[in-house]
């Protein structure tokens, strides 16, 4: 039997409306939950070594979400991480713009991208670090690599695309779905996992590990099963 690959434990966080949506059919930047989500998504993300993001979540919000709360600054220190978890973007086109306002957040920066598309950005301070791989990406690859340089949780950040990818190769294990009070409909608006989809025979089934209903939000965790 093949030796089980080292690899970081991996959580996606979204929020979805009550239709499993995680954005409107123009696949706009997602600011349907509350301030109660956004203080949830950054204490997730907190626990975290790094966040990983597609690039179409990138180009809807032009940000991601640095760590401001001191308490949970502290708590990295205390463990021995550093303040802020580096943000990983993935874009096989390498097509981000540099004067978002994430390439002036205060965290680290990451690129993963195909190897051509990475000259584009080996000569400017962007981002932290490039990695590389030929595309369609190996996923189980690429987070054996991440968790050799020192990244053991990872927070999956979406959007769609990205989680299935991922959920496709069997590489999520923890899911926090925050359930919101609208519907979006439609068939052009993205689900929380994308891609060709599984039978039914074969969809990824979920241990529900706590539920919270605050207001009219439902916070969900769930463990995949393998
Ligand atoms: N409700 C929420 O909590 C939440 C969270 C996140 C995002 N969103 C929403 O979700 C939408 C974006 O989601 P999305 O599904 O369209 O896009 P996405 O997964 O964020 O990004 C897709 C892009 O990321 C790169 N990518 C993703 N998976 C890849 C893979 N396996 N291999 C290579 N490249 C890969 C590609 O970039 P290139 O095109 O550069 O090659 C791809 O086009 C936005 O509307 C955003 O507002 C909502």
């Amino acid at each position: 039997m093949a030796a089980q690959q080292i690899r970081p434990r991996t959580t996606v966080i979204v929020a979805i409306s009550a239709d499993g949506k995680i954005a409107d059919r123009e696949r706009s930047a997602a600011r349907f939950s509350s301030p109660r989500d956004r203080a949830h998504l950054e204490a997730q993300i907190a626990q975290t070594d790094a966040a990983l993001l597609g690039a179409g979540t990138l180009r809807a919000y032009h940000t991601s979400l640095p760590i401001t709360n001191p308490e949970y600054i502290n708590q990295r220190r205390d463990r021995g991480q550093p303040p802020q978890p580096v943000q990983i973007v993935c874009s096989a086109s390498g097509n981000l713009d540099p004067a978002w306002r994430f390439f002036s957040q205060p965290f680290p920066r990451w690129l993963l991208t195909s190897p051509d598309k990475a000259l584009r950005w080996q000569d400017t301070d962007a981002f932290d670090s490039i990695m590389t791989a030929d595309y369609p990406f190996d996923w189980s690859k690429i987070l054996q690599q991440l968790a050799a340089l020192g990244i053991q949780r990872l927070a999956i950040l979406g959007g769609g695309q990205l989680i299935g990818a991922l959920m496709s190769q069997n590489l999520i294990d923890e899911l926090w779905l925050t359930l919101c009070p609208l519907i979006l409909g439609g068939e052009n608006a993205p689900t929380a996992v994308e891609g060709a989809g599984f039978w039914a025979e074969n969809a990824k089934s979920l241990q529900l590990l706590s539920v919270d209903p605050v207001g009219d939000e439902i916070f969900l965790h769930y463990r995949v099963q393998h």
